[in-house]
């Protein structure tokens, strides 16, 4: 990377967990901009495997040694909290094509609410492809390691907390999500 733009990123994301997925378009998106600042929100419709600031831990210990990288929670508009850190930019990982009309709707409606925003896709490695936060839930629901699909300190925590939160229950919502 020769030269890289001088504005500030944001990288969404409701991160319940962080995967290696996630990870990867933060390596990414840390290598073109000065600053990134993950972005975890505390969605209004969702509910969570992980609380906000149990995610927000989550993801801090997940990108330690990435150069540029802050992570900071939020509640209410994304646009507002944007505007807020001086983010010109918000960065969104697209897998598939079934990824396209959501974020579609996203990026137009974040841009009507502030039209200086823009809104940048990044690819993740063809390896990633297919990792999806609510997968990884449902596999290690049923009694599989994720283990390589989520950062060493998720891969534990989710461990810790089927085991114990979850143990007697069908565990938490599987909504489809990143
Ligand atoms: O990882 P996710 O769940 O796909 O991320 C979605 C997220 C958190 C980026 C989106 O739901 C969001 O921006 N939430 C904050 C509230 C908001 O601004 N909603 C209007 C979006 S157009």
């Amino acid at each position: 990377m020769t030269q890289k733009s001088y504005f500030t990123a944001i990288f969404p994301g409701s991160f319940d967990p962080i995967t290696m997925g996630h990870l990867d378009i933060i390596r990414r998106a840390s290598d073109l901009f000065p600053k990134l600042i993950v972005a975890v929100a505390d969605p209004l419709h969702k509910k969570t495997m992980f609380d906000l600031d149990e995610r927000i831990r989550l993801v801090r210990e997940s990108v330690v040694g990435i150069p540029n990288v802050e992570v900071q929670g939020f509640t209410g508009l994304l646009v507002d909290f944007a505007q807020k850190v001086g983010a010109r930019a918000i960065i969104r990982g697209l897998r598939a094509v079934s990824d396209f009309e959501y974020e579609f709707k996203m990026a137009w409606m974040n841009r009507r609410m502030y039209p200086q925003i823009e809104t940048i896709f990044l690819i993740p490695s063809e390896e990633y492809a297919y990792l999806a936060s609510s997968l990884v839930k449902e596999i290690a629901f049923l009694g599989k390691d994720v283990d390589g699909l989520v950062p060493p300190p998720v891969a534990e925590k989710i461990r810790e907390t089927i085991l114990g939160k979850y143990k007697d229950t069908r565990g938490p919502s599987l909504e489809v999500d990143g």
